[in-house]
């Protein structure tokens, strides 16, 4: 398998889905649909709907529900990203190879492009309920979704993320809440959500949620690591930020040789849950074996 054209292909396939649910821009309100659409379509790994895509195929998924919400994973993720770089935030210029958004349209645009898009991302998911009226699945995603999303999931982590800049001594227990809830969240939803649409067994969604726990773990680790040995060429995103805002990061605690270690471990581990119910030829272990050495 050519992992690297396989990604290729879905990330198109991703993409053209997407802009079929991009709104249009017009009206009073051109402009923030405007912001909205230029942070979606700067492009970026689109990881999240991929997983949870594959996920739903790897529990025999075949139909379109699936789209709406993977739609929808990836605007909420657009919409933390616009949000994670506003000056209050991260306070940063670049993201995925191009101008931030509040860099491009102001703050205020940037706000309120991040606000839309949320909101957007449920108006969006909950489409699929006109698709398939009778399937009960589809009430259990949404609620999936938003909880991860919200205060509970990628907001309180970000929450503590911001509150922990420049505190000395962070515990371990406290930068892996940080972790699970900003980074790893989002990613439990895609592969549960994506479990769930296909009518997976209850067994089948905590062992995938307990996958998408590790790999958001791992995946973080390495986004803080990229963030020292990374270059804005390949990453598409100002080096150095974590740095620059005092983060307290997994790299710092325990050293990079220590984080590039458990990294790679937590991925294996995930690869071996997933591995467990598609066997090791399928696409989604091989996705996540082809992440341990991401350089974006
Ligand atoms: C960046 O996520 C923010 C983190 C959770 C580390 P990605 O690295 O998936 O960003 P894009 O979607 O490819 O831009
Ligand atoms: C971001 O963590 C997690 C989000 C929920 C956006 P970071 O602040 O490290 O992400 P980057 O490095 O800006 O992509
Ligand atoms: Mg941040
Ligand atoms: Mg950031
Ligand atoms: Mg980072």
């Amino acid at each position: 398998m050519d992992i690297q054209k396989e990604i290729a292909v879905r990330v198109s396939e991703i993409e053209a889905m997407l802009k079929q649910y991009l709104p249009q821009e017009k009206g009073y309100q051109k402009t923030v649909l405007e912001a909205m659409n230029y942070s979606i379509l700067a492009g970026g790994k689109r990881l999240r709907p991929m997983l949870m895509i594959e996920t739903y195929r790897l529990f025999g998924g075949t139909s379109r529900i699936v789209e709406p919400f993977a739609a929808a994973i990836e605007m909420i993720h657009t919409y933390s990203l616009v949000h994670d770089d506003l000056p209050a935030m991260d306070n940063d210029a670049y993201r995925r190879g191009k101008k931030t958004t509040h860099a491009v349209y102001g703050e205020a645009m940037g706000i309120l492009a991040g606000d839309a898009l949320l909101n957007y991302a449920y108006e969006t998911a909950s489409r699929a309920f006109s698709m398939e009226q009778d399937n009960p699945n589809l009430g259990r995603a949404f609620q999936i979704l938003a909880e991860k999303a919200g205060v509970y999931g990628m907001v309180g982590g970000q929450t503590a993320d911001i509150e922990s800049e420049d505190e000395p001594e962070i515990t371990r227990e406290k930068l892996n809440f940080i972790y699970r809830m900003k980074t790893g969240a989002l990613l439990e939803a895609a592969m549960k959500t994506g479990a769930v649409l296909a009518g997976a067994s209850r067994h089948e969604q905590q062992m995938m949620e307990k996958a998408a726990l590790e790999v958001g773990l791992a995946f973080q680790i390495q986004d803080d690591i990229l963030d020292i040995t990374g270059s804005f060429e390949a990453l598409g995103k100002p080096i150095g930020s974590d740095a620059k805002n005092k983060k307290a990061t997994y790299v710092a605690l325990e050293g990079m040789e220590k984080a590039k270690q458990d990294a790679e471990e937590l991925f294996l581990s995930a690869v071996d849950i997933v591995e467990s119910f598609s066997g090791e030829k399928s696409f989604l272990p091989e996705l996540l074996r082809y992440l341990i050495h991401r350089e974006k």
